[in-house]
């Protein structure tokens, strides 16, 4: 999914992947250090210290819970669980995304020879196109999965909260929702609804919410993720999962960084700095960007991106890849305000030349 194999890599800024420039909080590292001596035991201990921290958090009981090795192991096994289940009742299955989203539902779901349906954002807003996702689901003769993923992934955008629960509501009993919410840490909506909520107030009985410890968190590189459901579907998406996937690093890692209020401040005020100078600088350059509400963002390059992400790369840059379904837009993580300096000053030296 990621390639990091680059000789110039360790030069560039790495603003490609939404990760956090601000790296791991000093706790995390101090408690994998206190951690190592313990690495010849299986993480039996951490991964139950986490899994009771993470349905603390929610307000949601333990079998609601699902640690993953990354929030991808949980996406994985949501698509293999319906697969299954289609193959068992010998119906179709179908997995439904918006067209541009984060592509690992959608390369699983190939990956299994499931046929996968993009139903391209609208054109004016960019938001969930509501009635043709709709639509795709209704004329299916089976099971359909919708990946949503809320704030989307490249947009930065929150999607239309009251179309989105009213439709969960309303769906048929063979339409299931995975809704992820990698972003949740950073939205700034006030009226924002996580799925989560929904689960509790038992919306639906057909939806799954995934999070990550790689954004807000800073642990990447440490792969630590969950999903949250009913306790049915998540005992039938937990037996495809491995037993002992949250290793016992990230674990300690993700607890240590949950505890620790100062880091998790630091990273989200981080973030939202960086927003405001990536905004001020492209209000004044006069380039599009859509409302950001996570730690990216979406704006205008006026021109041809892939010659874009070259001259960024050529300046020392490393932005998000091309979507070809939105042309002219480029995805860019928000990393520290010295970093933004520095993708600011790019900017304005493309607009000098003419390049954007
Ligand atoms: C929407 C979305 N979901 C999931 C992930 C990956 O999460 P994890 O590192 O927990 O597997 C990303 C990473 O960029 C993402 O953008």
């Amino acid at each position: 999914m990621h390639n990091n194999i680059d000789d110039n890599s360790n030069k560039l800024l790495k603003l490609d992947f939404n990760e956090n420039s601000l790296g791991m909080a000093d706790s995390a590292k101090e408690a994998i250090t206190n951690a190592l001596t313990g690495g010849a035991r299986y993480p039996d201990k951490h991964r139950a210290t986490l899994l009771s921290k993470v349905a603390a958090i929610n307000g949601v009981p333990e079998k609601q819970v699902l640690l993953g090795n990354g929030s991808i192991e949980s996406i994985r096994a949501v698509v293999q669980m319906l697969h299954d289940k289609a193959l068992k009742t010998s119906v179709g299955f179908q997995l439904i995304v918006p067209d541009p989203t984060f592509g690992c539902a959608e390369l699983y779901a190939l990956s299994l020879g499931i046929p996968v349906v993009k139903v391209p954002l609208t054109r004016d807003d960019y938001d969930l196109d509501f009635d043709n996702l709709k639509k795709a689901g209704a004329v299916f003769d089976g099971i359909s999965l919708f990946y949503l993923c809320n704030p989307n992934n490249p947009t930065a955008i929150i999607t239309a909260q009251d179309k989105l629960k009213s439709w969960l509501q309303q769906a048929p009993k063979n339409h299931y929702f995975l809704l992820d919410e990698a972003y949740f840490g950073y939205i700034t909506e006030p009226n924002f609804e996580s799925g989560v909520e929904w689960i509790k107030q038992d919306l639906s009985d057909n939806l799954i919410v995934v999070r990550t410890f790689s954004k807000l968190f800073g642990l990447a590189g440490l792969r630590v993720g969950y999903a949250i459901a009913n306790p049915q579907l998540i005992a039938e998406i937990g037996s495809l999962m491995s037993t002992d996937n949250i290793n016992m690093l990230g674990a300690v890692a993700a607890i240590a960084t949950l505890e620790d209020e100062a880091f998790l401040v630091h990273s989200l005020q981080t973030t939202n700095r960086a927003r405001q100078m990536m905004e001020t600088a492209l209000d004044e350059l006069g380039l599009r960007y859509l409302p950001s509400q996570t730690n990216f963002i979406f704006y205008a390059v006026n021109g041809d991106v892939p010659t874009y992400i070259d001259r960024m790369r050529e300046h020392g840059i490393a932005v998000g890849r091309e979507f070809p379904s939105i042309p002219g837009f480029n995805r860019i993580t928000l990393g520290t305000p010295e970093e933004m300096t520095i993708v600011i000053e790019a900017l304005q030296l493309f607009r000098e030349k003419g390049w954007v």
